[in-house]
């Protein structure tokens, strides 16, 4: 199974596919890792790894479809199997999703439908919640909507920050996204 992973930042999630990956645990091909801005850890670590990598810079297209074109046609050119936004913080577009339909494959902090959106973390605590999670499904045209593959509960502690309920989310979220991933590339799943 080729995989194209999509990043906006540090891409931690995407180090625990690339670790699965070079530990044996995953049987999956990592054609490349794409960013929407210059710079990211995600992409840098990505390239230390050896992997292949692209930009699509937000900044350097005059409108979101001009963007969202290129996006689609940098994706396609590595043929994958799956689609994977890990921490991809950028809306697509229904060209993104027809040209990867039932590919693209989205992480998200937060017990979907509950809390989509830039601050998952953030509005279930702002809300009062006392269990969020994690979520990965495949993205539909939407925010954060699309069928649902696997969720995991992950409980908020009276002393929570936003930054330490993130980072207890991320680590369930890493072993979500690889087993998911695996069982994908397996065929327990479609
Ligand atoms: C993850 O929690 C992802 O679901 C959210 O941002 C975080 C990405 O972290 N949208 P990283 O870039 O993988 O470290």
């Amino acid at each position: 199974m080729r995989i194209v992973v999509l990043v906006s930042g540090t891409g931690s999630n995407l180090q625990a596919v690339i670790d699965a990956v070079k530990a044996g645990e995953l049987d999956v091909e990592i054609a490349a890792v794409g960013a929407d801005r210059p710079g990211t850890y995600g992409v840098e670590r990505s390239a230390e790894a050896g992997l292949d990598t692209f930009v699509v810079n937000f900044k350097d297209y005059g409108d979101r479809a001009d963007w969202n074109s290129a996006l689609t046609k940098a994706v396609a050119g590595y043929e994958p199997d799956v689609v994977v936004s890990s921490g991809f913080m950028r809306i697509v577009s229904p060209e993104f999703i027809d040209a990867f339909d039932g590919k693209y494959l989205n992480t998200h902090p937060a017990l979907l439908p509950a809390f989509p959106g830039a601050h998952g973390v953030r509005d279930a605590m702002a809300y009062g919640v006392k269990v969020t999670g994690c979520t990965v499904h495949w993205a539909d045209a939407g925010v954060d909507t699309g069928p649902i593959i696997a969720q995991e509960a992950v409980e908020i502690l009276p002393e929570d920050t936003e930054d330490t309920l993130h980072e207890r989310i991320k680590v369930v979220e890493r072993r979500l996204l690889v087993r998911t991933l695996a069982e994908l590339a397996a065929g327990k799943r479609v």
